[in-house]
């Protein structure tokens, strides 16, 4: 059973038993819960300065990295009394060094950085963290720093061939430092030694699933929101989806669902999309304002006040439909917990990085229901599929709210969309054709504001640019630039200038991000 705060939906699962993870900022730290998480361990994320001191269901503690060095003026360091000796505790890079130097350790920056892999040697076969780990298993290190020297009480339980001090355990108290980053792929040993950290020495019971999530969430949902009246808006995207199927099982016909079309989405997307949420038996209002969208974005070419524009008027569309609706007291949102996370700026203010869609909640006055503020993206796609979701609607690649306005470079008309919603369906239909969809992260058209003369039987045509981008990535913070195989370019190519009226040429987005971004605009 689930005991919530105040506000059912700003959530901390107080009975859950969980690993916490104090973030200092580092960029893996993210990483680190979801690796707790594939263990089937529930864990929270906090800032490194508000360790919850009075949830009893803490098992245990991991420091993260940070982007400081110990000796540096700015950096985190927060009195640790309420956790050392109390809890097991697992220090990662910085993490370990802060453990280490406040004990009266060490730390020194090292000749240089030391980035990528290692191989560990001189492992204490006898070390409860190593359990099952040898000389010989690769890790991955990032540090600028490097543990020279341990308190007396510390022992150190593994070295690398550059690092002597790779791993120590403090004697006579539950506590371990890694230089290394056992969350990252390349440490082969990584959910190893995560496992004996969590399961061994915390004593996780990893009843943490898809399947459990849905039962104490439908449950808790049920209970709070009691005969209340919901609605919920619809982009789409897997989060929003899921979100709503989420809540349909709790309390059916008291959800309501918005889908609003501006007119920039995808080929047949609107139809498509709803009637996907008809057969899951989703309460779904579909509302093509498209003619306003195209009204209001007329003559416009910045970037920017397209954006604008497009999220004041679907706050307006959504506002004047909710209102339609009798007594609704809450509004869903399919916000996932990489929003909610605060994060860690480098001057060592917190942010609170939670986008709320477009400031609908402030207008609404309405309370807000977010029932996946808890959940890692992998985890929301884990409960759409158990939740028995269509896999096309969970699988889906990511896109922009703006949609297709984004990606018209100039002014919009109905015409360059149907043109772009014809390119881009060719292009995304091949990907799914060929196999190719579920190897990128996400793809589209750009129609470029560019014509060029081409030759088409005996005409000279003067027509349309596309560019074709696709990328892959893990988190969109980065991507690279989709190495599709020519012979699949080329038969996209031909297909769209033959098949699209108003493109005669296509080229091929060859650059990452950084420098670039995924979007054009
Ligand atoms: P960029 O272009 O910044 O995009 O590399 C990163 C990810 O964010 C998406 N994106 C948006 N999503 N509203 C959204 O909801 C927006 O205004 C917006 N701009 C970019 C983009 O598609 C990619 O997945």
């Amino acid at each position: 059973m689930l005991i919530l705060h105040n506000n059912p939906f700003e959530p901390r699962l107080q009975m859950q038993e969980k690993i916490v993870i104090l973030d200092f900022g580092s960029q893996t730290t993210q990483l680190i819960g979801r690796r707790v998480r594939e263990l089937n361990q529930y864990c929270e994320i906090v800032p490194y300065n508000k360790f919850p001191a009075d949830d009893p269901s803490v098992i245990g503690v991991i420091l993260s990295g940070s982007p400081f060095s110990v000796y540096d003026e700015k950096s985190f360091k927060p009195d640790l009394s309420a956790i050392r000796g109390r809890y097991p505790v697992l220090g990662i890079c910085y993490g370990a060094q802060y453990l280490s130097w406040v004990s009266g350790g060490s730390v020194e920056p090292a000749g240089s950085r030391e980035y990528g892999r290692a191989r560990l040697c001189g492992v204490d076969a006898g070390c409860a963290l190593f359990k099952g780990i040898s000389d010989g298993a690769q890790v991955w290190m990032s540090h600028g720093d490097t543990i020279t020297s341990v308190p007396d009480s510390f022992k150190v339980v593994a070295s690398t061939d550059k690092v002597r001090i790779a791993a120590f355990a403090v004697e006579g108290e539950p506590t371990w430092g890694v230089q290394f980053h056992p969350e990252v792929f390349h440490s082969e040993c990584g959910t190893q030694l995560l496992r004996n950290f969590v399961v061994d020495i915390c004593g996780g019971k990893q009843d943490w699933s898809a399947a459990s999530f849905i039962e104490t969430t439908v449950a808790s949902l049920r209970e709070q929101l009691g005969d209340d009246k919901v609605v919920l808006g619809l982009s789409g995207g897997v989060d929003s989806s899921v979100a709503a199927v989420l809540l349909n099982r709790a309390i059916g016909k008291n959800l309501t669902c918005i889908f609003v079309d501006h007119g920039m989405l995808r080929k047949n997307e609107f139809h498509n999309v709803l009637r996907d949420y008809e057969s899951l038996g989703l309460n779904v209002i579909g509302v093509d304002a498209s003619a306003e969208f195209f009204s209001e974005l007329d003559g416009v070419t910045d970037p920017e006040r397209k954006r604008k524009i497009i999220g004041k008027g679907f706050i307006d569309v959504f506002d004047r439909e909710a209102h339609k609706l009798k007594d609704v007291k809450y509004l869903a949102q399919g916000t996932i917990y990489p929003d909610c996370i605060e994060s860690l700026s480098i001057t060592g203010t917190t942010i609170k990085s939670h986008h709320n869609v477009g400031g609908l909640p402030e207008k609404m006055n309405l309370k807000l229901c977010e029932p996946l503020r808890l959940l890692f993206k992998d985890e929301v796609r884990a409960v759409g599929r158990e939740l028995g979701m269509p896999e096309h609607l969970i699988t889906r690649h990511p896109f922009p709210g703006p949609g297709l306005a984004v990606r018209i470079l100039g002014a919009i008309t109905p015409e360059k969309v149907r043109i772009l919603q014809d390119a881009d369906d060719i292009f995304i239909n091949g990907l799914r054709e060929h196999g190719l969809y579920d190897q990128v992260w996400q793809a589209g058209v750009i129609l470029l504001p560019v014509q060029s003369v081409g030759v088409m039987g005996d005409e000279r045509t003067y027509e349309s640019a596309v560019a074709l981008r696709a990328v892959t990535s893990t988190d969109a913070m980065t991507a690279d630039w989709a190495h599709l195989p020519y012979e699949f370019l080329a038969k996209v190519s031909n297909d769209i200038i033959n098949k699209v009226k108003g493109v005669n040429r296509v080229t091929y987005d060859i650059s990452s991000k950084p420098p670039a971004t995924i979007e054009w605009e």
